[in-house]
């Protein structure tokens, strides 16, 4: 809406390295009051206006245009003519969506047409208003918009206050009692951190105390915008306070460790090659559970234990030394009691036994302990059949890979003949492939299954980037820049 700051400057340098990797790319800054978005109460004929100072913010930041339209420009019919859009009311029932009733859908609307107008290849919004990103991201979705959205973490003053057009009404005294909003916030969040709790009617004490009106405070899931409690998982404390006149609003995340990422599905879904790749754009370790069932399998063979005596292997497990290390680089070894085997795992031998070693109870708690340790600090994702359901069950983001098991026997084909190994005929593939999920979704302890909270890709027909893609936006929807940053390339 203009009135542009540091923040603004940051969106805009944000905005540029989405370029194609060569060359940054055309920055559009679009600078327009929305009346839309204003309830007849609030401050639309104040709102500040200085296109002079915003042209030359935006040049400075290495803007290449900025676009400022009058209002007749964006509805020449007098904006009561044109199509309104509406924001599903469970995204508006809390936060700044329930104090001032209709301001999404005008935030909506007016954006639904600036996008329309503009056909940008990229949509770069401050995480700032976290409600709002939510909702712009489902309206991208629902509508079908070719636009990517990218979040950018709060830009702050020096002395912590969110940066803000609104910043300028406060007088130098209001600006003091101000910055207790960030300050008892960032207490929040260190102190459930620290495994301690969040005192809400203690905080909206605190801030009426020091002269801090309170209009919301609230605990809410980041991509439902539902209130939760504060628990193992992600979530956002959010508030808005009035200062005099002016409203100032900030979150921070809660979390009692980083973020972690469970991918589950069935065999040759493509899972590994993807979730790598996931990993390293993102910066999070990669485990690949399945390479663990697989070296216990190897080991089993090895010292020609049968795979139906669970005694048997629950003794060979006492003297089993599984060590991994879940690597950024995308690379991940396994060692056995000291040996290599990271190619030995993928022998067809390796892949006609592993779901009957996977389905012995005692192999499944080592191994599901060893995975839990590994998370114990987070910034991970794991693969493999029971990550959503019985490893990480508090994960940020589960989401189930799936593909037709014609598609899955093609994809395991390629991925055979590219190891050296002999290659079966498709059908004779197809039907290996059924019977280990079968034997996968059908065993006793942990079996393969949907999650609840998981979200299902069918990766038919989408080439490897498009699915490392959606798995982004789908972590992007639960995980902020601001508490897990994507790495610069
Ligand atoms: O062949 P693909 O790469 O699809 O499978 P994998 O991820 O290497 O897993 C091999 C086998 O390990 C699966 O078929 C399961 O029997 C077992 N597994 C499991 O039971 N639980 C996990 N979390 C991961 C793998």
């Amino acid at each position: 809406m203009g009135a542009l700051h540091q923040g603004h400057r940051q969106l805009i340098a944000s905005a540029q390295a989405c370029g194609n990797g060569k060359e940054p790319a055309a920055v559009l800054v679009s600078a327009f009051v929305n009346p839309l978005q204003f309830g007849p109460d609030e401050d639309f004929e104040s709102y500040p206006r200085d296109i002079d100072a915003d042209c030359l913010i935006a040049e400075t930041s290495g803007a290449a245009a900025i676009w400022a339209p009058s209002v007749e420009q964006v509805f020449p019919a007098g904006a009561a003519s044109h199509f309104r859009l509406q924001v599903p009311r469970k995204h508006q029932e809390h936060l700044c969506g329930a104090v001032r009733p209709g301001h999404f859908d005008g935030v909506a609307t007016v954006v639904a047409r600036l996008l329309a107008l503009v056909l940008p290849d990229a949509l770069v919004l401050g995480e700032k208003d976290w409600q709002q990103l939510v909702i712009l991201r489902q309206l991208v979705d629902d509508l079908g918009l070719k636009v990517r959205l990218h979040g950018v973490p709060t830009v702050r003053e020096s002395d912590g206050l969110a940066c803000s057009s609104r910043n300028r009404y406060l007088t130098n005294k209001q600006r003091q009692q101000a910055v207790a909003l960030p300050r008892l916030l960032n207490r929040a969040a260190r102190d459930v951190m620290d495994g301690g709790s969040v005192d809400l009617p203690r905080m909206q004490l605190e801030w009426e105390q020091l002269g801090l009106a309170v209009e919301y405070l609230e605990v809410v899931d980041p991509s439902r915008l539902q209130p939760v409690k504060v628990e193992q998982k992600l979530c956002l404390l959010a508030a808005a306070l009035r200062v005099g006149e002016t409203r100032l609003i900030d979150h921070v995340f809660l979390m009692t460790r980083q973020p972690i990422v469970a991918i589950d599905g069935p065999a040759g879904a493509g899972k590994s090659t993807v979730t790598r790749a996931f990993a390293q754009r993102l910066g999070l370790l990669y485990l690949d559970t399945g390479a663990m069932y697989r070296a216990v399998t190897w080991l089993a063979q090895q010292q020609a234990v049968d795979s139906d005596d669970a005694l048997a292997l629950e003794a060979m497990l006492e003297n089993f030394q599984l060590e991994l290390d879940p690597s950024q680089s995308g690379s991940q070894r396994v060692r056995v009691n000291g040996h290599d085997v990271t190619d030995a795992i993928r022998s067809p031998d390796v892949t006609a036994g592993v779901s009957a070693i996977a389905a012995h109870a005692c192999v499944r708690q080592a191994l599901t302990a060893q995975q839990q340790q590994m998370g114990r600090r987070g910034g991970l994702v794991a693969e493999g059949r029971d990550i959503g359901t019985a490893v990480f069950p508090d994960a940020e983001l589960k989401v189930f890979l799936t593909a037709s098991s014609a598609e899955r026997a093609r994809r395991r084909a390629v991925d055979l003949e590219q190891r050296g190994f002999p290659v079966p005929d498709l059908l004779e593939l197809e039907s290996q492939i059924q019977e280990r999920d079968r034997l996968d979704s059908t065993r006793e302890v942990a079996p393969l299954l949907q999650a609840d909270d998981a979200t299902e890709l069918i990766t038919d027909g989408m080439v490897i980037e498009e699915v490392i893609e959606a798995l982004i936006a789908l972590f992007r929807m639960q995980v902020p820049e601001e508490v897990w940053p994507t790495p610069a390339c």
